[in-house]
C-alpha cells in the first residue's frame, strides 16, 4: 500500500490552549497508536504548542498549522511564516482552504507561493481544492479543481509534487451537513489523480487525496471505502474528543 490513509482534524477557530490540552487528554486515552493510518491535527496556531506538548509520547500523530503568510518575513503584522511554523513543531500546513479563499481573499497565485515556501521549509503542504455550489451547478467542477491544483503546484518541480497532500473539499459541503456521495468524491479524486500523474508520472501514486466536507461518524466508512479516497479532512466533527476518536478508528476496506 503506497498511501497510508490520513485522518486530519481542522479545528478552525476553535479550542484555545486550555481546551486543546483537555481535548488531547481525553482523545489520547481512547485512541491507541495504529500503523495503518496517519493522524494529523490542524489546531489554531496559538494552540499548537499545547497540542504538541500533549503529544510528547505520541510521535505517530502529526500536527500542522491552518495558515501561513505568502512571504517568508517582513512587515506583515499578525502573520506567521513557514519557518516559524516548522520551528514551533508543525510538520504540515493547510494551503488554499476554501475559507481562506473566500473570507480572506487567498488567490490561486498566493497558494502557489505558499506551496513553494512550505516545501522549502520541509512542511508537508495539504492543498485544498473545491468548487462552490454555483460552479457545480454550472458544470464547472472539474475546471475549477484542476485550475486550483495547477496554480497550487505551479512553482514545484515534478519530483516535489509527489510530496504534497491534496484535499478535495466541495465548498457546498463544508459545514453544511451536505456531503458529496462517495461516488462523487471518487470521480473528482480520479480527475485530480490523472492531473497529478501528468506532472509526476513516476510517483503520482504517492500523493494522498483526502475528502473533506461534512464528514462525520455516519459517513466516514463509506467515504473512506470509496475508490481514490485516501483520507478525510474534518472540521466540525473533529471538535469533540470522543467523536473524533471514533472517526479515527473507522474500520474500512480500501476501494
Ligand atoms: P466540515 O469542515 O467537516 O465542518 O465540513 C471541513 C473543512 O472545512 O476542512
Amino acid at each position: 500500500m503506497l498511501r497510508t490513509p490520513i485522518f486530519a482534524a481542522n479545528w478552525k477557530l476553535n479550542h484555545g490552549p486550555s481546551d486543546a490540552r483537555a481535548f488531547m487528554q481525553r482523545f489520547l486515552a481512547q485512541t491507541p497508536r495504529r500503523h495503518d493510518r496517519t493522524l494529523l491535527f490542524f489546531p489554531p496556531t496559538l494552540s499548537l504548542a499545547a497540542v504538541n506538548e500533549s503529544l510528547r509520547d505520541r510521535p505517530d500523530i502529526l500536527t500542522g498549522v491552518q495558515q501561513v503568510h505568502a512571504e517568508s518575513q517582513g512587515a506583515f503584522t499578525g502573520e506567521n511564516s513557514v519557518a516559524m511554523a516548522r520551528d514551533a513543531g508543525a510538520r504540515a500546513v493547510l494551503i488554499g482552504h476554501s475559507e481562506r479563499r473566500q473570507l480572506f481573499g487567498e488567490t490561486d497565485e498566493a497558494t502557489g507561493k505558499k506551496m513553494r515556501l512550505a516545501v522549502d521549509a520541509h512542511l508537508i503542504p495539504m492543498l485544498c481544492v473545491g468548487e462552490t455550489l454555483d460552479e457545480r451547478e454550472a458544470g464547472a467542477t472539474e475546471h475549477v479543481v484542476l485550475r486550483q491544483l495547477a496554480a497550487g503546484v505551479s512553482q514545484l518541480t515534478d519530483g516535489e509534487v509527489s510530496g504534497i497532500v491534496l484535499a478535495y473539499e466541495p465548498v457546498w459541503a463544508i459545514g453544511t451537513g451536505r456531503t458529496a456521495t462517495p461516488d462523487d468524491a471518487s470521480t473528482i479524486h480520479a480527475v485530480l489523480r490523472a492531473a497529478i500523474q501528468q506532472r509526476s508520472a513516476e510517483q503520482h501514486q504517492l500523493v494522498p487525496i483526502c475528502y473533506g466536507g461534512s464528514v462525520n461518524r455516519g459517513n466516514s466508512q463509506a467515504l473512506l471505502s470509496a475508490p481514490n479516497v485516501d483520507g478525510v479532512l474534518v472540521g466540525g466533527a473533529s471538535l469533540d474528543a470522543d467523536g473524533w476518536s471514533a472517526i479515527t478508528r473507522t474500520e474500512f476496506t480500501r476501494g
